[in-house]
């Protein structure tokens, strides 16, 4: 803890100590849908939060339909696909000083909770489907803020992954999946990067809200991680507000009038609520008000034409090239082609969600002013709309832009997902883009054979098209700036550099959730466990249409020379992973380096590989870097559901490196030692073969093994046997073998008939411990 914040939460601790009761109260329940409560007599500010998370959404009077004009960033799946930590610094720091220029005291996000499915309705407002890169970037996006004064809500805390039933639905998982794929993105953030504020979900965890949830809230949160900031309840998310007061909960948003007020001031009263609870929670919250008051830069401004040349650098390093055959790509701005624009997007984009998270953007640009104004020649674009905005064709849209396709020597098509098939508040029901532009990019492909593909969508899309056209660009909702960012990579102003955080697979029936998602009744079963995302299609070999990481660049990359600090270490040391990567083309480019890790002989299910570290690098043509990562413990371990901690199983754990899930050309193996390995305890009920297994057990097997092969403990048989029949002897053993080691051990005491008594097995229970 700095020298500041122990300071904030002593003055804070003073003024609780002269709070009433009611002004305890008040303070925990907002003033209205966006401020906390000022309390005069104490000298106590009010603060304003509001979202978030890819642009400031400050309503400007009391509804939120009209809000500041702000600089509307790409949304989190594009900002994810740059895996560009330092970037995502830069926006986060440019959303805090909007922030700073309205007086927003905290910016509501950023969102990291897991893509568990594809069809996950608010998908385009979270990172990723796996934690490490989730949680890395909010990081990034946290520093970046709270480095310019300005608090974040890191959300939704936790297991919040679908839409339907939001308020209500329970996500019920085990606890190893809700350590290793539910939790560490919140836990990196909250570790590297104190978010001042953490959103707790709307969702129940395992039946109990997560608004009073206490092993969420109060064991994982402030005692595992050290959190120090408060806990704010997403919108309306509070149900019983002393159970939250007492599970950590510290402030219910939007405030509720008197309603919770009273029902903390009667759960004191009625002794139900301890008053050093209430301060407790008090103290937190008010540590940060005195700390995000303290930070308010009055007079603030920022530059909005800067924000939106950010913005534009931001989209076009989270445009994806996801196919580019006979290198189509980048237009040849020079060999004056003639280009048909086609579709409503390119004019109209789809630039943003719809939900909390809308902004009013300070401009929009579109790709087709953009191109005209990079290459010129207004008469070498024809365009053709395509689509209403509903994504609905007609034979004469189609008619009108399989024209243009003919007159042209590149057709360009911009598709996509229109408003009504992605928003807060409801899942997707399908994985496919409207039919109308399935239909119009089967039209034009077949009259044009230079066909691009342009798309605009939050999250994973189908492309029954994808052999038909020469180029895909997943363009993500791009943000305001989105239109110069895909003429940037249309023309190779510049070139692209974005990877999928997500899988796109090939059809909703591959998907990991396909059969429960998103559950029914108020319960949603994570029956998939730590299988989501490529964790799913890698285990289950099932070929995506383009897997997590993959993406393609103007210029190409080689590996080489991956070296390992030590062919074996301890899992209390560190291993160093260092390699060589090469731009081998005639363009600057940047790769995206992936690190991951595979357990050879896992003690459970675990997935085949898992990323653990990456990096971005800017290459020269022909130039040459070398690449370093640092790993340790956690990076081999597993969540050991029995112990309740993270556990690494020793033996073999291979490190691939590489540009994406599927194409990793770098692998070498370590060797992990472990000083405690964690032993089991061996009970009645163990089974044989974990007497086998178990390192003082084992020392007893061949006993209990025997007893089964009707000879009395130790016994020998001195029977004397044809070959023949010591051959069937054998045999029988063997597979009397396979019974009696799946028994639990008590069981041989009635198999034996007696000979094996309660005794004995009590004697070497006695010495196995
Ligand atoms: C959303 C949050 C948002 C809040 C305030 C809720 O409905 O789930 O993400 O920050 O509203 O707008």
């Amino acid at each position: 803890m700095s020298e500041q914040s122990k300071d904030y939460k002593a003055r804070a601790q003073e003024l609780v100590s002269r709070m009433t009761l009611e002004e305890k109260a008040l303070l925990l329940s907002g003033n209205g849908p966006w401020t906390t409560h000022k309390i005069e007599r104490l000298g106590i500010p009010s603060i304003f939060m509001t979202d978030g998370p890819h642009g400031l959404r400050k309503a400007l009077g009391q509804s939120v339909a009209e809000s500041v004009p702000a600089t509307c960033f790409p949304t989190a799946s594009a900002l994810a696909s740059t895996w560009n930590t330092d970037l995502i610094r830069q926006v986060g720091a440019a959303l805090a000083r909007e922030c700073q220029a309205h007086d927003v005291q905290i910016l509501l996000g950023p969102g990291i909770n897991m893509k568990r499915s594809p069809l996950g309705g608010r998908n385009f407002e979270y990172f990723s489907e796996d934690p490490v890169l989730a949680g890395q970037l909010a990081a990034a996006y946290i520093q970046g803020a709270q480095g310019e004064g300005v608090g974040t809500s890191l959300k939704h805390f936790a297991v919040n992954n679908q839409e339907f039933e939001r308020m209500v639905s329970s996500s019920n998982l085990d606890e190893r999946t809700l350590r290793e794929i539910y939790l560490p993105a919140f836990e990196i953030a909250v570790t590297q990067a104190q978010p001042w504020s953490v959103m707790c979900a709307y969702n129940k965890v395992n039946g109990v809200y997560a608004s009073e949830n206490h092993l969420l809230l109060e064991d994982i949160l402030r005692d595992e991680w050290g959190f120090q900031g408060f806990v704010v309840s997403d919108w309306g998310a509070v149900h019983d507000r002393a159970k939250g007061v007492m599970a950590g909960l510290n402030l219910e948003m939007p405030g509720s009038g008197d309603v919770n007020r009273k029902k903390i001031i009667a759960a004191v009263n009625a002794g139900q609520l301890p008053v050093s609870r209430l301060d407790d929670v008090v103290t937190s919250l008010l540590s940060v008000i005195l700390k995000a008051a303290e930070s308010r830069r009055t007079g603030a401004r920022f530059d909005v034409e800067q924000h939106h040349a950010l913005a534009r650098q931001v989209a076009g390093e989270g445009i994806i090239l996801l196919k580019n055959d006979d290198n189509i790509l980048p237009l040849d701005a020079g060999r004056k082609k003639k280009l048909a624009l086609i579709g409503a997007f390119a004019k109209d984009p789809r630039y943003q969600g719809a939900g909390s998270s809308q902004v009013n953007p300070t401009r929009i640009s579109n790709a087709y002013d953009e191109l005209l104004a990079i290459m010129g020649g207004s008469e070498r674009f024809g365009y053709a709309s395509g689509y209403d905005a509903e994504g609905v064709t007609t034979a004469q849209l189609i008619e009108e832009a399989r024209e243009q396709a003919r007159n042209a020597d590149v057709a360009i098509i911009f598709a996509g997902l229109p408003d009504s098939h992605e928003s807060e508040g409801f899942d997707r029901s399908s994985l496919d883009i409207p039919e109308g532009h399935h239909r119009l990019i089967d039209a034009v492909s077949q009259v044009q054979p230079n066909t691009v593909v342009v798309l605009m969508n939050g999250s994973a899309i189908t492309m029954p098209w994808v052999g038909r056209v020469k180029a895909i660009l997943e363009g993500w909702l791009t943000g305001q700036a989105g239109g110069g960012a895909i003429a940037d990579i249309l023309t190779g102003r510049v070139n692209p550099s974005a990877k999928l955080a997500e899988t796109f697979p090939l059809r909703v029936e591959d998907t990991p959730t396909s059969t429960e998602f998103p559950g029914l009744n108020q319960q949603a079963h994570y029956g998939e466990g730590v299988f989501i995302g490529y964790r799913y299609y890698d285990k289950k070999n099932i070929t995506p249409l383009f897997p997590f990481g993959f993406g393609l660049s103007y210029t190409t990359f080689a590996y080489s020379e991956l070296t390992l600090s030590a062919a074996s270490i301890k899992d209390t040391e560190r291993l160093t992973v260092q390699l060589k990567v090469r731009n081998e083309g005639k363009v600057a480019g940047k790769e995206i380096v992936q690190l991951y890790v595979r357990e050879d002989k896992p003690a459970v299910s675990r997935p085949d590989k898992e990323l653990k570290a990456f990096t971005k690098v800017a290459l020269e043509p022909g130039e040459e870097k070398t690449v370093s990562f640092t790993l340790n413990s956690r990076d081999f371990a597993y969540y050991n559901a029995a112990l309740h901690r993270w556990s690494v199983n020793p033996g073999r754990f291979d490190i691939l490196v590489g540009g994406s899930s599927r194409s990793l050309p770098l692998r070498k193996h370590v060797l992990v030692e472990t000083a405690q390995v964690p032993v089991p305890v061996l009970t009645r009920h163990s089974t044989v073969k974990e007497f086998k297994n178990h390192p003082k057990g084992k020392a007893f097997y061949s006993r209990l093994a025997s007893v089964i092969m009707g000879e009395a403990p130790g016994e020998q048989s001195t029977v004397k046997r044809s070959p023949q029949e010591e051959k069937a002897r054998k045999k029988a053993e063997m597979s009397t073998l396979v019974f009696v080691n799946d028994m639990p051990a008590y069981k041989l005491i009635a198999f034996s008939q007696g000979k094996f008594t309660e005794q004995m097995l009590n004697d070497i229970l006695a010495q196995v411990q």
